[in-house]
């Protein structure tokens, strides 16, 4: 009892000289920043918009206002730091900060050592190079000679002047699942970068959009097994990189717009067997989507083929393989330059969801038979329904709207016919199918020598006067 006395008199003064410290500490150093209580003790401090340019202290009310378990917001949106210098400790547990659109070009070493807890980091919109990343500016607080780590897990770098990045930049951050480096000058993943990004393990999201990069080395997702979701788009690739078969088994999500890809073919998405969700959009050269394009992606649900304004022809065989366990719900084609879908692309009357707007549909009796019999037309959102764009009399007209009258052989014509492939083939067919051929050869050869025997018989005995009839009736028929 008197030991639990003596430490609430010792905490009662331990207090007390906190406040009369904080309290000295109001008259020396305004904070420039707001703070205010969220939803019990989560703390948001803004410090947007003052036009500071470097790190002001905080408020001291922050430490009466949060406590251990405090979510903490602290933002220094479109100031003019240049410096990031080391912040002073905030009470909290989860503590995310930004400093998107300053004028940053340093950042101090162990600038976070005292905000161990900071599990995301904005530093976006800023002029920090790979040079200024270095592994110091990530170290956590020092304790027996050795510095710690700090939990960050979200990275936002986009939109700096990175060509590089340190190989042991995330050597401190062990629980780091998200970067962004997107709208950065990479131009080429170099050995060290590859170093750098390998060494995130834990990484589930990457965002590489914007980096002028137009290929990615072979081992540089190699050891990244929790990575879920990528973003490769506006940047210079002729090819899905062949690298992300790598990461196959984790991968669910990849968005690809805006490259350079002409075709996409069987060897785009070879190994992406656990992909959810695949976004293919604005890509302005891709012009077709051959067979087999879409057949390893075993477990895909959405699917975006969209503002592709070249796209013209997706093979019948795109989906090859996929059609009897069919896994995709959401399939969007909409604004591409397509006019034809075949009837057998897809079994349509398994989708949950189709865009198909902004083509210019032609609207013939295979494309009556998917919206209509295949019931295509009743998975359109609503004010989503597309246009027919030929032939010339129907022009305007909803696709929706083109009936079977249109078509009067409609039922009959188009029961689902099998396209043929090479994998339906078995071996017996190919066994017969050379059987049949060898025939027709054989008999052919034995015709052609019964005829040559019989030719070289009737020359040798009737040449003359045959000849002589012959061209008495070739000139009859000329006649
Ligand atoms: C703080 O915010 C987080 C998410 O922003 C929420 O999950 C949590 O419940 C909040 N804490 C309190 C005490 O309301
Ligand atoms: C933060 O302060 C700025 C400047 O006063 C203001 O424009 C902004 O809306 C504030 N943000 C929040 C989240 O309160
Ligand atoms: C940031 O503030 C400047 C003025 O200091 C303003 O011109 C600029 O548009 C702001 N940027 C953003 C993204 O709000
Ligand atoms: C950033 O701030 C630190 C600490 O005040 C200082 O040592 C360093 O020189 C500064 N860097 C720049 C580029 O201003
Ligand atoms: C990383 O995350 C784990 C699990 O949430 C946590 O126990 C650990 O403390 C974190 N690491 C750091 C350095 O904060
Ligand atoms: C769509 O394709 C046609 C040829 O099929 C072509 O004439 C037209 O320019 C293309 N449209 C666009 C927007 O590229
Ligand atoms: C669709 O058909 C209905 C009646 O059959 C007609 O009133 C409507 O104008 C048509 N709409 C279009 C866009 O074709």
């Amino acid at each position: 009892m008197y030991f639990l006395r003596d430490i609430s008199e010792v905490l009662v003064i331990f207090s007390v000289l906190v406040y009369a410290s904080q309290a000295q500490g109001v008259n020396d150093k305004r904070s420039p920043c707001d703070i205010f209580v969220q939803d019990g003790n989560n703390l948001t401090l803004n410090c947007s918009r003052r036009n500071i340019d470097r790190i002001p202290t905080w408020p001291d009310k922050i430490n009466s206002l949060g406590n251990k378990e405090s979510h903490v917001l602290i933002t220094f949106f479109n100031n003019s730091i240049t410096n990031v210098t080391q912040l002073e400790a905030v009470p909290g547990n989860r503590i995310a900060i930004s400093f998107k659109g300053n004028k940053i070009v340093e950042i101090e070493d162990d600038a976070f050592r005292h905000i161990d807890r900071m599990v995301y980091l904005d530093l976006s919109n800023n002029y920090i190079s790979g040079e200024v990343l270095r592994s110091e500016i990530f170290q956590g607080p020092y304790n027996d000679g050795i510095y710690s780590d700090i939990g960050l897990e979200t990275l936002n770098l986009g939109f700096n002047e990175i060509h590089s990045l340190d190989k042991y930049l995330f050597q401190h951050t062990p629980n780091l699942t998200r970067l962004y480096l997107n709208n950065n000058p990479i131009e080429i993943l170099d050995h060290v970068t590859v170093l750098a990004l390998s060494s995130a393990t834990n990484l589930e999201v990457l965002d590489l959009s914007k980096t002028d990069i137009d290929s990615i080395p072979l081992d540089a997702f190699r050891g990244l097994i929790n990575l879920r979701q990528i973003d490769l788009s506006g940047n210079f690739f002729l090819n899905v990189p062949e690298s992300l078969s790598l990461v196959g088994s984790s991968l669910q999500y990849l968005t690809f717009n805006n490259n350079p890809v002409i075709e996409l073919n069987d060897d785009s998405f070879v190994g992406l067997s656990n992909l959810v969700e695949l976004e293919i959009g604005e890509n302005k050269y891709l012009e077709e989507v051959k067979r087999s394009t879409f057949t390893p992606l075993k477990t895909l649900r959405v699917l975006h083929l969209c503002h592709n304004k070249n796209l013209r022809y997706i093979s019948h065989n795109a989906f090859r393989g996929l059609k009897d366990r069919w896994t995709l719900k959401e399939v969007y084609l909409d604004d591409n330059n397509l006019s034809e879908l075949s009837t057998d692309l897809m079994p349509w009357s398994k989708l949950e969801v189709l865009g198909m707007t902004g083509n210019s549909w032609l609207c013939n009796c295979d494309l009556a038979n998917i919206v209509t019999k295949q019931e295509a037309g009743s998975k359109f959102r609503t004010g989503e329904i597309p246009f027919c764009a030929a032939p010339m009399r129907l022009n305007g007209a909803y696709i929706t709207n083109i009936t079977v009258s249109f078509c009067p052989t409609f039922d009959t014509t188009f029961t689902p016919k099998r396209g043929f492939s090479l994998s339906d083939l078995r071996p017996k067919h190919v066994l017969w199918s050379i059987l049949g051929v060898a025939a027709v050869v054989g008999i052919g050869m034995i015709c052609g020598i019964i005829v040559n025997a019989a030719k070289a018989f009737y020359k040798k005995k009737l040449s003359q006067p045959i000849r002589y009839i012959n061209i008495n009736n070739s000139e009859a028929s000329f006649a």
